[in-house]
């Protein structure tokens, strides 16, 4: 069984068809990509999958679950997690509380227990914070632990997104572009942590970007949408010559396919 199937998923954002007939397979320990031109309907993909949107017609199937209409909360404590195009940390607090936070699904305790400070709440606030230390640990974060989120260098404030989404234990991890906006020598880095923590917690890796190096590099798969159609799937050699694609991205200046 795969991890996760589209069956025909199709989006609609009132006349316009953002994604249409989606169908997709991946296998548990995969890392594949999403790739297209702007307002090709990716972003919009993930959304449906993380329940941000209900699809319009069509079946995500999870662990052999049909998840479509289920709640984003409900879906992140299934075994999805993600990160954004654009930055989401919450930029006042500190690091450590960014990662506390995503831990939230995995706590036990109600508001009466947090107002009598009873010793379940103290325990699993304890637990927590120790967790969340040992994943700053981890990825060589602990010296931004007590620094608001937005002092950190933007390479940084990427990776803590990436290791917030590991907070709530994915097992499948979705990326929305996540070397936008970084430098070479960030997205050599982004490429090996990629790689590193695919293999260090099990996960499968789905990813949207536009930085053909990386897709290209690290992607075993790659699907290409253009216009919400699914214009091409394979490998990354072969989409790279493929003449659909280099269609779709021609005349696009800021998104060179080779
Ligand atoms: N919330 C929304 N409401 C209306 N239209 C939307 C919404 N989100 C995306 N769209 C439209 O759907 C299409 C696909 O967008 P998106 O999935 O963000 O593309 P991509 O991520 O590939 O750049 C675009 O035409 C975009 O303008
Ligand atoms: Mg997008």
């Amino acid at each position: 069984m795969s991890l996760i199937e589209t069956k025909n998923l199709t989006h609609y954002f009132g006349g316009l068809k953002a994604v249409g007939d989606f169908n997709l397979k991946i296998e548990a320990g995969e890392l594949v990509g999403l790739i297209g031109p702007n307002g090709a309907g990716k972003t919009t993909v993930f959304n449906l999958v993380t329940g941000a949107y209900h699809a319009s017609e069509g079946q995500i199937i999870f662990a052999g679950e049909n998840i479509v209409g289920k709640a984003p909360h409900e879906i992140t404590t299934m075994g999805i997690s993600r990160t954004f195009q654009t930055i989401r940390l919450w930029n006042e607090m500190t690091v450590l509380d960014n990662i506390k936070v995503a831990q939230h699904g995995h706590i036990h305790y109600d508001l009466k227990d947090i107002f009598l400070q009873l010793p379940r709440y103290r325990s699993q606030e304890r637990a927590i914070e120790t967790q969340a230390m040992d994943m700053l640990k981890l990825f060589n974060l602990v010296s931004y632990a007590q620094q608001p989120a937005k002092n950190l260098p933007y390479g940084q404030q990427r990776r803590v997104e990436i290791v917030r989404a590991l907070a709530s234990r994915p097992k499948l991890l979705l990326l929305d572009e996540p070397a936008a906006g970084m430098n070479p020598q960030e997205i050599e880095e982004l490429m090996v942590f990629i790689q590193s923590i695919r293999s260090e917690f099990d996960l499968t890796i789905w990813l949207i970007e536009h930085q053909m190096r990386l897709v290209m590099n690290i992607c075993e798969r790659i699907t290409v949408l253009d216009f919400g159609e699914t214009i091409a799937e394979g490998k990354p050699e072969a989409i790279q010559s493929n003449p659909k694609v280099i269609e779709a991205y021609l005349g696009v200046e800021d998104e060179e396919i080779i």
